[in-house]
């Protein structure tokens, strides 16, 4: 268990405890806070002993670089060595939100945040408590979603209760997380846009603004990973996750069908939303409180092969990976 969870309103985002928080990162301490994508698990970005237990309590393998979140393209500029005009433009259209890019780093940020990559991950994340605990704490904070390794990540504060224990001082529980995948992740070097991972801004949108984005082939399992993200598996319930074409007979045992499209009948079937943005907000949600109920399989309707749903089936076709 976390030592503290204290629930904070987004629209308030209570002063005393945004300074409490802020305390807490800067005596290296870890807190867990809400983003509008997932909750990340935050240290400060400039403390290597902070940045490496955070690797400790997900137990996660150092060689995957850490997202640094920033409160403003200011701070962003002062973590990365350059700044590029697509990284402006994107900056401009997309930030404060659900988009991180990775560009040449500067010395100041520790080897371990970055897995000894020259380059670094920043985004401004879209939530008021985001970037009132950034802001207060004064220091740039290195998040990874707030989850054991390969797990999936955490849109709730309630998701994060039993799984990270004691090493964190505090999760601030901000209620939801409105788009409910993690960002997209585009990296920028020498002239060219490489999707590392997809999400809810679409490879379309990035393309809109700065022109061809080329999307980054899957890394081979076990070599050293640019986007661990990347990994085949990731993002897994521990019940076994079945991607099934629409209609698909039910499976032996005890298991629940996701379906975007009308459920058969005859299943226990859980209606999502037919909007991709809908269904990426109750997603992880969904597979969280279905995972606690110990079934032998969760079988999701294979959603839509179309653009707006890229992320969410990317996300799915990981979950569902064996290996
Ligand atoms: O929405 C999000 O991005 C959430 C919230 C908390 O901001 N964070 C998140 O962090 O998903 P994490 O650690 O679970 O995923 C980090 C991703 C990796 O998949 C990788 O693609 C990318 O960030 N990444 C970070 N630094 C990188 C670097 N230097 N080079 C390449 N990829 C990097
Ligand atoms: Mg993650």
């Amino acid at each position: 268990m976390p030592r503290k969870i204290s629930q904070i309103r987004p629209d308030i985002a209570d002063p005393a405890l945004i300074a409490e928080a802020a305390r807490l990162i800067r005596a290296g301490k870890l807190v867990v806070f809400p983003t509008e994508t997932v909750y990340g698990l935050g240290a400060n970005a400039l403390d290597p002993a902070a940045v490496a237990s955070i690797f400790e309590a997900k137990g996660r393998p150092a060689t995957s670089p850490l997202i640094v979140h920033v409160d403003s393209v200011e701070m962003a500029r002062s973590v990365v060595a350059e700044w590029p005009d697509a990284a402006a433009r994107l900056a401009e259209r997309f930030w404060p939100g659900p988009l991180t890019l990775v560009l040449p780093k500067q010395d100041k940020i520790p080897a371990r945040v970055t897995a000894g990559l020259a380059t670094v991950g920043v985004r401004v994340p879209r939530h008021p408590i985001a970037l009132a605990l950034i802001r207060a704490a004064q220091v740039p904070i290195a998040a990874p979603s707030a989850n054991p390794f390969m797990g999936l990540s955490p849109t709730e504060a309630c998701h994060v209760r039993t799984s990270l224990g004691s090493r964190v001082a505090l999760v601030l529980d901000g209620g939801p997380s409105s788009v409910g995948l993690e960002s997209t992740v585009v990296a920028l070097k020498e002239g060219e846009a490489v999707l590392l991972r997809p999400g809810m801004i679409s490879r379309a949108d990035l393309e809109a603004v700065i022109g061809p984005v080329r999307v980054a082939a899957a890394e081979p399992e076990g070599e050293a990973h640019p986007a661990p993200g990347m990994h085949a598996r990731h993002y897994s319930p521990k019940t076994p996750l079945l991607l099934r074409p629409p209609g698909a007979p039910a499976p032996p045992g005890r298991g629940v069908f996701l379906c975007w499209s009308e459920p058969g009948s005859g299943i226990r079937a859980i209606q999502m939303p037919a909007d991709p943005r809908a269904y990426a907000a109750a997603l992880y949600s969904t597979l969280h409180a279905l995972d606690a109920e110990n079934l032998d399989w969760i079988a999701v309707e294979c959603p839509p092969h179309q653009p707006e749903w890229a992320a969410i089936l990317d996300r799915l076709r990981r979950a569902a990976a064996t290996s």
